[in-house]
């Protein structure tokens, strides 16, 4: 068991900010052309994302075991059908596919480490900054080098049982992370085209939303919140019944915000003032832009190391928690030995996650639907998985758990907060899901 609250709230937020805040959340909406969709991802947050982590957490800690047997036991006590062991099940899948590519990014933000303590980027533009990034990836063997060894960190971790190290790395370096990325802020406040920037983020312009982007900010509303996979039911397993679910939920939800808020921030003032640099520049966004504000920095290259190194950090955080509902479950199952299913696991994702690696060279050209590899799975998981994930835990958790349950866990009853989380988790959430599936699958085809 969690020995606090704050541990669970460490674990939960490092499983949460990871590189969906950093990497994936300035890219997509750089994609996904800015204010509007920003304003969706919020929404996503507040009326889907909350009351669907709530309902995690209270599922986790009504079943204390891993997501697939708490869902057993939840169904046995609700007497109602096994359908809805489903949710687990499609947990586990969904976090083999994520952690597959995520080791592969987060391998990039190593060795970004080394590149900017190498001094790479002294002095870099636009030019230069692309120029690395487009050699790098060129290079499979390279990608594959720093892959492996994301991989390999992730299992000797969990394999060691995490909570030791899980607390130091969120308790200590996330701050410092906060803090290096509120410096950035800065930096492009005074360097880059920060009104451009904050016009970008936060300007809502309805020409610019569809459906398709609408289901991006959803299903990017469950990455960064970790939900619709069991990720944060495993560790709502380990928390104390005194702790109140709603308000520690919230703090995890606004401490994620902030750090994505920031890190657009920091990333758009840059693109708009760096000549070669676009908003739509893909998954290469991040990479592109800040190792130029560090380039040039006074210091830069020694803050440049080591924010890629918290960065990295920030990835293994929640890399752990990827393999979480897996593994709880096949240690129970076959009692067998934490090190041994770390080991299995951590492989058979390296190996898929090689599809990924190749995707952005050797394989760039092989597409199905016109998707690469990687985006194939990164599609299947944050688009389709984790909101349908969601949506089945949003309907369990509001329709089919007997409410003397919920409200043991949650430890309320009435009044608005009861009226709030209702709403949230019987309504809003399981409705909202269903219309932007609804309507991008009729858009697409239609
Ligand atoms: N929330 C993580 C991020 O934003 O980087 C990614 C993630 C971790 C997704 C764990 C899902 C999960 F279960």
């Amino acid at each position: 068991m969690w020995s606090s609250r704050l541990l669970f709230v460490l674990a939960a937020t490092g499983s949460a900010v990871g590189l969906g805040n950093i990497w994936k959340f300035p890219y997509i909406t750089g994609e996904n052309g800015g204010g509007a969709f920003v304003l969706v991802y919020l929404i996503c947050i507040a009326a889907i994302g909350i009351p669907v982590m709530i309902a995690e957490v209270l599922m986790g800690r009504a079943g204390r075991q891993s997501p697939i047997n708490t869902l057993r036991t939840l169904v046995r006590d609700s007497g109602t059908s096994s359908f809805w062991t489903l949710i687990g099940w499609m947990g586990v899948l969904a976090g083999f596919l994520i952690l597959s590519y995520y080791a592969v990014i987060a391998g990039w933000a190593v060795s970004y480490v080394f590149r900017l303590g190498g001094g790479a980027f002294v002095g870099a533009d636009g030019e230069l900054s692309s120029g690395i990034f487009n050699d790098f990836l060129a290079n499979p063997w390279e990608v594959l080098l720093w892959h492996s060894l994301f991989m390999v960190a992730t299992i000797i971790i969990v394999a060691r049982g995490v909570v030791r190290g899980l607390q130091v790395a969120v308790r200590w370096l996330m701050p410092i992370l906060l803090v290096l990325l509120i410096g950035l802020v800065g930096y492009a406040a005074v360097y880059g085209d920060f009104a451009a920037g904050v016009a970008f983020l936060f300007s809502f312009d309805a020409s610019k939303l569809s459906w398709a982007g609408t289901l991006t900010a959803m299903g990017h509303a469950f990455f960064t919140l970790s939900l619709g996979m069991g990720a944060i039911m495993a560790y709502g397993a380990y928390l104390q019944s005194n702790t109140s679910i709603s308000s520690t939920v919230i703090t995890i939800g606004t401490l994620d915000t902030v750090v994505a808020l920031a890190a657009g921030l920091a990333i758009f003032p840059i693109v708009f003032a760096v000549e070669g640099l676009a908003p739509g520049e893909g998954p290469g966004l991040m990479f592109q832009t800040l190792p130029i504000a560090f380039g040039n920095l006074p210091g830069g290259t020694v803050l440049g190391a080591l924010f890629f190194l918290l960065v990295s950090f920030a990835a293994i955080t929640s890399a752990i928690s990827l393999t979480e509902p897996a593994l709880t479950y096949l240690v129970e199952r076959y009692n067998a030995k934490r090190s041994r299913v770390a080991i299995s696991l951590g492989s058979f994702c390296w190996l898929l996650g090689i599809g990924t690696v190749l995707s952005f060279n050797t394989w760039a050209d092989a597409k199905l639907f016109g998707l690469t590899f990687f985006e194939v799975v990164d599609y299947l998981s944050y688009k389709v998985m984790l909101p349908l994930g969601g949506m089945l835990i949003a309907l369990f958790a509001g329709w089919v758990l007997s409410k003397q349950t919920v409200v043991d866990q949650l430890g309320f009853e009435d009044g608005m907060k009861w009226t709030l989380w209702r709403t949230g988790i019987a309504f809003a959430a399981p409705a909202g899901i269903v219309i932007v599936f609804v309507y991008t699958i009729y858009q697409s085809f239609g």
